[in-house]
C-alpha cells in the first residue's frame, strides 16, 4: 500500500486510520515534504517533525482561528481560545511559565504512588472474571482517576467528567459533523459551570492539587485569572487522559501481537521503563499535530507560503530509518531516541512524566496476568475515526482467571 499518485496523503482514508504506517514508509522514501489532500503539507522526516513541533515559526494561533470557524459561536470556542495550545509567543510562553512550575517533582512525585496504587485497585475485581476490554475497564478509568486526582476533582463527579469529555473529543477533530458540535457545546457549557465552581472553592480552601498549584504560583505576581485556570484545566483533561488511554490500548496490542517481546518483558520487568519507551515510538496515540504558518519560510528546500497548513506527522518520524534502525520492527530491547511522540521544543509535552508513570503501571499490571491474549480476530479490532488521535475503540482480551 502507498499515497496513491494524483490524489495526495489523506489522513481520514479509512485504511490509513486503520494502517499509516505503509503510507508513511512511502512518504518518508518518496516525498518527506508532501502536498496532500486539500493542499495540506505533510512532513515526515525526524527532523523536518522535530522543528514544525519545535520551533515558533510554525504557529498555532491560525489553527485557533480555523478550528473557531468550524465549531462557530458558544462555549467551545469560548473556553478552548484560552488554552495554552492555541497559543504562539509571547502568550504561549506566558501560559506555560504559569502552568510549567505547578507541576512540582513533589506533586508528580505524590502522583506516582496514587497511579500504582489506582491500577492495583482497578485489576483487583478483573482478575476474577479471566475477560476484559483493556479500553473501557482499565485504560480509561486509571487515566480518568489520574487526572481528576490531579485537578483535585472529587471522585464522585468522574461520571460527569467522562460524560462531558466523551460530547467535547469530537468536536476536537477536523473531522466533527454539526450533531457533535451541537453536542459539544452543550457539554462544554456544563463543564465550564462547574470549573467555575471547583476553582472559587480552591481559592477559597487550597489543596493538594495541580489547580491550588496553579493559584499558589502565580498569586501576587501575574494572578492567573479564571477564565485562563478554566482553558487550563480543560486542556489537562483533553491532553491527559484520551492521549493516555490510548496510549495503554496501542501498547498493550504492540506486545500481544509480538508474543516474544510480550515474554521477554515478563521474564525481566527491568525492561518495562524500555518497553514503555518503544510502544511510545512503535504505536503512538499521538500521530500528528497541525501549524499554520505566519510567514513564507522553506523547510528541507520545500517553500512554504504564508498561510499554508503543515502537519507534522510524529507517527511518521518515529519510524524514519534515518533516526531509527529497522523501525518497524517492535523491539524493547532498542536504546535510540527519543521518540516524538511528546512533541518537541517550546510545546514538549508538560505531562510526558505523568503519562509514563501511567502507561508503566498500565503495563506492569497487565503483562503480569498469566495467560494474557486477544480475546477477538486482530481484524475485527476498530480504530477511532481520529486524524490526529490513534487508538482502538475496544480491545477485548483474555486470561487465566486468577484470585482477586
Ligand atoms: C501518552 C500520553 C500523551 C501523549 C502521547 C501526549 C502528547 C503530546 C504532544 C505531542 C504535545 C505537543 C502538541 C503540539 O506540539 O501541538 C503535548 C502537549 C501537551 N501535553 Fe501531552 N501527551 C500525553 C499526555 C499528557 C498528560 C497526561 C498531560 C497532563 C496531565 C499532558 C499535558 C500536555 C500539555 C499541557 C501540553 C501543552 C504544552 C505546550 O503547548 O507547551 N499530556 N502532549
Amino acid at each position: 500500500m502507498a499515497v496513491p499518485v494524483g490524489t495526495g496523503f489523506d489522513p481520514a482514508d479509512p485504511a490509513i486510520l486503520r494502517d499509516p504506517y505503509p503510507s508513511y514508509a512511502w512518504l518518508l522514501r518518496n516525498d518527506p515534504v508532501h502536498r496532500g489532500a486539500n493542499g495540506v503539507w505533510y512532513v515526515t522526516r525526524y527532523d523536518d517533525v522535530r522543528t514544525v513541533l519545535g520551533e515558533p515559526r510554525f504557529g498555532r494561533a491560525g489553527i485557533r482561528d480555523l478550528w473557531a470557524t468550524l465549531v462557530g459561536p458558544g462555549p467551545l470556542s469560548e473556553v478552548l481560545r484560552h488554552t495554552i495550545f492555541f497559543q504562539d509567543d509571547p502568550d504561549h510562553a506566558r501560559l506555560r511559565a504559569l502552568i510549567g512550575p505547578a507541576f512540582t517533582p513533589r506533586l508528580i512525585r505524590t502522583m506516582q504512588a496514587r497511579i500504582d496504587e489506582n491500577a492495583r485497585d482497578l485489576l483487583r475485581p478483573l482478575r476474577a472474571r479471566g475477560r476484559m476490554d483493556v479500553v473501557d475497564d482499565f485504560a480509561y478509568p486509571l487515566a480518568l482517576a489520574t487526572i481528576s486526582t490531579l485537578l483535585g476533582m472529587p471522585a464522585k463527579d468522574r461520571d460527569a467528567l467522562r460524560a462531558w469529555s466523551v460530547a467535547i473529543a469530537p468536536t476536537l477533530d477536523l473531522l466533527a459533523g454539526p450533531d457533535e458540535i451541537a453536542r459539544g457545546q452543550v457539554a462544554m457549557g456544563e463543564f465550564a459551570a462547574y470549573l467555575t465552581e471547583l476553582i472559587g472553592d480552591r481559592r477559597a480552601h487550597p489543596g493538594e492539587d495541580l489547580i491550588s498549584a496553579m493559584i499558589a504560583a502565580t498569586t501576587g505576581r501575574d494572578p492567573i485569572t479564571t477564565d485562563a485556570l478554566i482553558g487550563t484545566a480543560v486542556a489537562l483533561v483533553f491532553a491527559g487522559h484520551d492521549t493516555v488511554t490510548n496510549q495503554i490500548g496501542n501498547s498493550v496490542l504492540a506486545l500481544l501481537r509480538h508474543p516474544r517481546q510480550l515474554a521477554l518483558l515478563r521474564a525481566e520487568p527491568g525492561r518495562l521503563p524500555a518497553a514503555a519507551e518503544e510502544c511510545l515510538r512503535y504505536d503512538s496515540s499521538v500521530q500528528s499535530n497541525s501549524r499554520r504558518i505566519a510567514a513564507d519560510l522553506e523547510l528541507s528546500g520545500t517553500k512554504l507560503r504564508q498561510g499554508d497548513l503543515v502537519v507534522a506527522l510524529a507517527g511518521a518520524a518515529n519510524r524514519d530509518p534515518a533516526q531509527f534502525t529497522e523501525p518497524d520492527r517492535f523491539d524493547i530491547g532498542r536504546a535510540e531516541g527519543p521518540p516524538l511522540s511528546f512533541g518537541a521544543g517550546m510545546r514538549f509535552c508538560l505531562g510526558a512524566l505523568l503519562a509514563r508513570m501511567e502507561l508503566k503501571a498500565a503495563l506492569r499490571e497487565l503483562t503480569g496476568l498469566t495467560g494474557l491474549r486477544l480475546a477477538v480476530a486482530d481484524g475485527e479490532l476498530v480504530y477511532r475515526r481520529s486524524t490526529m488521535f490513534r487508538g482502538v475503540v475496544s480491545l477485548p482480551i483474555s486470561y487465566a482467571a486468577g484470585a482477586p
